[in-house]
């Protein structure tokens, strides 16, 4: 395995988080870290500002009249800043109870569950008006397979958004997953820009908009 070479602004748990072995691992680590991971990330060191613009995209593609599900949603950051920009209906998903834990204090969520996410979710076809991913696909983390399960789920003229670590979009197989999918014509590439994701650090990712047909 290549090592990650992403900064991690000298913050241990990011080193580790980068370094995951599996959903196991993950669920570990992100139980250990949960109580202060907000905390950690909200440091200026770290600017983590990829919740407050991937919620900020999804707005803008959709609009907030949306059911969404937060897949991999962590401590509920992306579902507050869904919350705060008038979505009212989101579930979200992750493999660490702990993470989980703290999302349910939010109170931005209508559920939340256990789920690991290499494997297939445990959802109806075409549930969810949207599917929001964020810091998810990144190292150690949940691989490119995961984007067909989105689009499964996601209505047809729905959207999915997601973030992926720029130094792994394709190095990972990500862009060649959306260039696959695109080609079944299950769904549209509607943008995969660079943005800021820990701007503290100057690590960016691709926020990537896909539509379902
Ligand atoms: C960097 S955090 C991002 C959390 C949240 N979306 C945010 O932006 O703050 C990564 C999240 O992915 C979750 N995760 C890692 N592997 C997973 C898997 N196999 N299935 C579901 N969630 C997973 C972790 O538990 C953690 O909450």
């Amino acid at each position: 395995m290549t090592e990650p070479t992403t900064p991690s602004g000298d913050n241990t748990y990011v080193e580790r988080a980068y370094r995951l072995g599996g959903p196991d691992d993950a669920r570990a680590l992100y139980d250990e870290w949960a109580k202060h991971y907000d905390a950690d990330l909200a440091d200026a060191s770290q600017g983590y500002v990829a919740p407050a613009l991937a919620a900020e995209t999804l707005v803008r593609v959709a609009g907030p009249d949306v059911t969404v599900l937060d897949a991999g949603c962590g401590t509920g950051l992306v579902g507050a800043a869904l919350a705060e920009r008038g979505v009212r209906v989101i579930d979200g998903m992750d493999v660490s109870e702990g993470m989980l834990e703290q999302a349910r204090a939010t109170g931005a969520y209508r559920s939340l569950q256990p789920v690991d996410l290499t494997r297939a979710l445990p959802t109806a076809a075409d549930e969810y008006d949207a599917v929001v991913c964020v810091g998810t696909l990144t190292h150690g983390h949940v691989g490119p397979a995961v984007l067909a399960e989105f689009v499964r789920v996601t209505r047809p003229e729905g959207w999915v958004v997601a973030t992926i670590l720029d130094d792994i979009w394709e190095s990972g197989g990500y862009r060649a997953e959306v260039d696959r999918l695109v080609g079944q014509g299950v769904t549209e590439l509607v943008s995969a820009e660079t943005a800021p994701y820990r701007s503290g650090v100057g690590v960016e990712a691709r926020m990537l908009v896909l539509t379902v047909r």
